[in-house]
């Protein structure tokens, strides 16, 4: 909250959701920092919560407790008509489905043009500003085409080009590889990363995909509602990135593994490091040796 470099802090998030016979809490007091300008992958098991974290991030929903601030402001203490704002202006959406995307009757221009009806702008600049935003996802040569007679692959850059149509601040993208080939997907990757370098776009994706995570310089692992790694990618491997084919890339060792350390300065540890350490019962030995914190049976 008090660095000013961070576009979105999440503080202490919970979310319970409450069905007739059953609680579920998505989200376990998760906390997070985004900078400005960040490319962030997140990871983890079906159903530990990243969708919930991304529709929140979004505004789409309410947490149970804790708080989210974007650009230093409070999303969930906005009234209902800034909030709607916070939507249309401040955030980009991407889903893994691309039906949900696209109007279906619209061609891929009129779908880019739909958001800005919502701005004062007349029929040529809207027209020439949807057509650039084809032009920069690689797909204006389809532009007078309807979604289904587009691939996968190309109604996910018409629908990044929508996302984009309102100059967000941050794009949210929630498995937006999950439906395509991993070819296709690669293209999809790259054209983030190059959205990120060259608008300097917060980009925060929600992914399966441990290939797309690889070229991420921060991927953050999400377990049990609550964050427990994150992976800061290696200078040189950042600096390969360009250079090397994805082959080539894949032999390298892409990320550096931190643990996170919470507020309450807990660690999560994951159950292969348990597993490895020989370690199968809740209750652990702590002790301090050399500056180093050891953790035993
Ligand atoms: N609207 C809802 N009502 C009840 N439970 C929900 C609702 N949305 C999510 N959940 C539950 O919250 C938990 C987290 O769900 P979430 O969709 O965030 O997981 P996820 O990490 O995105 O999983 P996946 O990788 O399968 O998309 C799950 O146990 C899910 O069943
Ligand atoms: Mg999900």
């Amino acid at each position: 909250m008090s660095n000013p470099e961070n576009i979105l802090v999440c503080d202490g998030l919970v979310k319970i959701f409450k069905t007739e016979e059953v609680e579920v809490m998505a989200l376990q007091g998760l906390d997070l920092q985004i900078k400005k300008g960040e490319l962030v992958a997140i990871i983890g098991k079906s159903g530990s919560g990243k969708s919930t974290l991304l529709n929140m991030i979004g505004g789409l929903e309410r947490p149970t407790a804790g708080r989210i601030y974007v650009d230093g402001k409070d999303l969930f203490a906005m009234t209902e008509a800034q909030l709607v704002s916070y939507r249309q202006n401040t955030v980009g959406f991407v889903w893994q489905n691309s039906a949900q995307n696209l109007f279906p009757y619209l061609n891929a221009l009129q779908n880019v043009e739909a958001p800005l009806y919502f701005k004062k702008m007349s029929e040529k600049a809207r027209r020439e500003k949807a057509m650039e935003l084809l032009k920069r996802t690689g797909i204006d040569h389809k532009a007078m085409s309807y979604p289904t007679q587009l691939s996968g692959g190309e109604q996910q850059r018409v629908a990044i080009a929508v996302a984009l149509a309102m100059d967000p601040k941050i794009l949210l993208a929630d498995e937006p590889t999950g439906a395509v080939d991993s070819k296709t997907s690669d293209m999809i990757q790259d054209l983030f990363r190059k959205l990120n370098e060259e608008l300097g776009l917060t980009i925060i994706i929600v992914t399966h995909d441990i290939s797309l995570a690889n070229k991420v310089s921060r991927v953050i692992m999400v377990s049990d509602g609550k964050i427990s790694t994150e992976k800061i990618m290696k200078e040189d491997y950042r600096k390969k990135l360009d250079e090397l084919s994805t082959e080539n890339l894949k032999e390298m060792d892409s990320h550096e593994e931190y643990s996170v350390l919470d507020k309450a300065r807990r660690v999560q540890l994951s159950e292969e490091v348990l597993k490895e350490a020989g370690i199968d019962s809740h209750m652990v030995r702590v002790e301090v040796v050399d500056g180093k914190i050891i953790i035993s049976k």
